[in-house]
């Protein structure tokens, strides 16, 4: 049985197998309206969410299978005390496959110990959301048609931000990659990060000001302060508006540099920005059901057939 806790559990090529299906799939999306019939998805997330849990839903739906699960794990048998393994056994015996958010870092790997079905990592504390970062290498390769040499930028939150963890860790696999890292000094980072890419030569730099490196960039990775892994109001107040993207700073990039940005959005990108054409958020959130339907059908060992018609091998 297959997971996906990281996004390192797929190779480089299996990644590209997966974005060529999400891309048959925005192609032709009736071809798979039927390809999960009678499959179900629960979702069980003990962290708020607005997109992952929609999306891996809307991307169940749109194959045709069905979902169930919680979105506040106080109206589930949590608040009674029962353990992360013993309701992933439990709904073990009631769906097909679980996309499971919570706030604790290496809760899906738990999970996924005890699981009989397949587990989405659909973010485990500030450590990896490697959804959110198919979504994103899935919105680069079709916007810029490579994922491969090219620069960039990551931008706020470092230090917390579970989805810049996650991307750095997939981009560094590609050739040609140099990161920028733009934080301020408290939200540099994680030495582990660090550590990997020195350890296969990967060129990065840390840097504060955006102003001094968006001119350099192909891609800027904009990220929200992540209020709820501080330990102290007075610190999220102080950096939560540090950086801000303007119409005007939009002005020095290059003509091809996208901006993403997983959202939430709090502040850092200013809603006049929204309609530059190079602003891909909302687009990304597109990409973001492709590429989730694209994982369903993998993790369960189906492939559609070009009738639509499907053949299930065990994983
Ligand atoms: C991200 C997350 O939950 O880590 N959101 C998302 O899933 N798109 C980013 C964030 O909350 O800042």
């Amino acid at each position: 049985m297959r997971h996906i806790l990281t996004p390192q559990d797929f190779s480089v090529s299996e990644l590209d197998s997966l974005f060529n299906l999400a891309a048959d799939i925005e192609a032709n999306p009736k071809k798979y309206a039927n390809a999960c019939r009678g499959k179900k998805l629960a979702t069980l997330f003990y962290e708020p969410s607005t997109r992952t849990r929609l999306s891996t839903e809307t991307a169940m739906l749109n194959l045709g299978g069905s979902t169930m699960g919680f979105s506040d794990a106080s109206n589930s048998s949590v608040s009674k005390g029962e353990s992360v393994a013993d309701t992933i056994r439990t709904v073990s015996c009631f769906a097909d496959i679980a996309a499971i958010r919570h706030p604790k870092e290496g809760a899906a790997m738990v999970a996924s110990q005890v699981s009989g079905i397949p587990i989405i990592n659909c973010g485990d504390g500030g450590h990896q959301h490697p959804t959110q970062t198919l979504t994103d290498l899935m919105t680069i390769r079709s916007l810029k048609k490579r994922l491969n040499n090219m620069t960039i930028g990551l931008c706020g939150d470092l230090k917390f931000g579970r989805t810049v963890h996650s991307l750095i860790s997939a981009m560094s696999r590609y050739d040609g990659i140099r990161f920028v890292f733009i934080s301020p000094d408290e939200l540099k980072v994680p030495d582990y990060v660090i550590e990997m890419l020195e350890s296969k030569g990967i060129l990065y730099d840390e840097v504060i000001k955006l102003d001094d490196v968006i001119t350099r960039l192909d891609v800027l990775y904009m990220t929200r302060v992540q209020r709820e892994r501080f330990f102290n109001e007075e610190d999220y107040i102080r950096l939560k508006d540090f950086y801000i993207l303007t119409r005007k700073l939009m002005r020095k990039a290059k003509n091809d540099m996208y901006v993403l940005h997983p959202l939430p959005r709090v502040n850092e990108i200013s809603v006049e920005v929204d309609s530059d054409p190079r602003a891909a958020y909302f687009q990304q959130v597109q990409y973001g059901v492709y590429v989730r339907m694209a994982l369903i059908l993998t993790l369960l060992g189906i492939h559609v057939n070009e009738d639509g018609s499907v053949t299930e091998k065990t994983v």
